[in-house]
């Protein structure tokens, strides 16, 4: 196992009715900035929950934060924040609003000239305001993570600090009730591909976070597809699985002391960025081509895969890839997501702007070994049509 450091403040609420749990979660004298994407929690009856949470708050609201959150859309939030003291936000919503908001904490107490350097140059970020978290779809762990991603002129750029981690995320089961099929899919598959990152690479002898992983992995395969299915998308104890396993699966707990990956994830948002193409919809469609194309160096662990997530058995290693790979896809398929970029009408033509697109953003040396480079990366995309 590697050195490792780990320390995850979130205090997560979960469960249904916690929302109100925010009344306290959050400093009385607190101004706040209430924070939401485009309308759902409107029609869903939070926003209405979280008024009632804040009653007795002085509070103000953002609203317009957009799915892939752009920069132009996040530095809009910062006339309110100064106008009116702002010193604490409350992002409602999924991942895009909690990643914006964390994107306009940075940027509100920002020390260099422009904002735009804490992603075009990673500037550090030292002071930020503190995030509360109240989630409504479960996919990107970003309520209990440092994480955000954002976007700006068709470049999906990340940026992380641990100061970031919300304070708190309430992680109510009965507020996914009324995500439509396409954004359930993607939750499951985006959470299924976080845990794949930080699982599929080396061995390094890690028995915790291996069957830690390997237990948020099985518990997306059996349970995603039933929130797809008529007779059983309405249960509550499915959703409470799948929403605690996608905050497990990107919370920092698994990454302890592991090898990680991330190729897929970078080569992604590229097709996010250039294609508009979902986010969880553009790792499917990756991660069977770098499972493909790095079967040899990550030989040792797709065996593991294979034998303890796909209960696949026998003496022919090979075959049993080949297995564990073709189930993986298999259950992309079954959660209604692409797994080729003729999918998604991308085809050859399109290569070449990918890789330049990877090379502008400094994406030369991915994976676990730092071995993808350009070309390889190119074999992925390739491989993937
Ligand atoms: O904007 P509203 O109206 O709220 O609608 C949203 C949005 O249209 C809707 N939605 C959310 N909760 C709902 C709901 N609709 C009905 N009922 C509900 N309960 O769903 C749509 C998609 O929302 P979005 O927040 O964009 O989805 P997701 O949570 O998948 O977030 C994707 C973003 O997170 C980034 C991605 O790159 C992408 O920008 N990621 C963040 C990570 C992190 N912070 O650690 C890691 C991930 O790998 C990922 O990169
Ligand atoms: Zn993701």
């Amino acid at each position: 196992m590697l050195n490792f450091s780990f320390q995850n403040p979130t205090k997560i609420h979960f469960g249904e009715g916690q929302i109100a749990k925010i009344t306290k979660e959050i400093p009385a004298d607190a101004k706040v900035l209430l924070v939401y994407g485009g309308g759902s929690i409107k029609s869903n009856g939070v926003y209405d929950q979280v008024v009632t949470a804040l009653a007795n708050h002085t509070w103000f609201e953002f609203s317009g934060i957009e799915p892939n959150p752009s920069y132009d859309t996040l530095m809009k939030a910062q006339n309110i924040i100064k106008q009116e003291s702002i010193d604490y936000l409350l992002a409602v919503g999924g991942g895009s609003v909690v990643d914006g908001a964390k994107f306009i904490s940075a940027a509100a107490l920002f020390e260099g000239d422009d904002p735009w350097d804490i992603l075009v140059k990673q500037s550090p970020v030292n002071n930020v305001l503190p995030i509360g978290a109240v989630l409504t779809l479960p996919a990107t762990g970003s309520e209990s993570n440092g994480n955000s991603v954002v976007t700006r002129d068709g470049n999906k750029i990340p940026f992380s600090s641990p100061l970031l981690r919300p304070q708190f995320a309430v992680l109510d089961p009965t507020v996914t009730l009324s995500l439509s099929d396409r954004q359930i899919s993607n939750g499951v598959v985006d959470a299924f591909v976080h845990v794949m990152e930080q699982y599929l690479t080396y061995s390094v002898n890690g028995k915790v976070q291996d069957r830690f992983a390997e237990g948020l992995l099985l518990t997306l395969i059996e349970e995603g597809p039933k929130a797809l299915q008529a007779d059983t998308k309405e249960d509550l104890e499915i959703r409470a699985n799948i929403m605690w396993s996608a905050t497990m699966a990107l919370n920092g707990l698994i990454a302890a002391g592991v090898p990680q990956d991330w190729s897929t994830h970078m080569i992604g948002h590229e097709l996010t960025g250039g294609f508009g193409i979902d986010h969880a919809r553009t790792l499917s469609i990756i991660l069977p081509a770098v499972m493909k194309v790095k079967r040899n160096e990550k030989r040792e662990k797709l065996i593991q895969y294979a034998e303890r997530v796909w209960s696949l058995s026998g003496n022919d290693d090979a075959a049993k890839i080949d297995k564990a790979i073709e189930l993986t896809e298999d259950f992309f398929k079954r959660m209604g997501v692409p797994t080729r970029l003729s999918d998604v009408d991308i085809n050859e033509t399109h290569v070449d702007g990918i890789i330049d697109k990877l090379k502008q953003h400094g994406m030369v040396q991915l994976g676990e070994h730092g071995d993808i480079t350009l070309d390889v990366s190119r074999e992925i995309v390739e491989l993937a049509l």
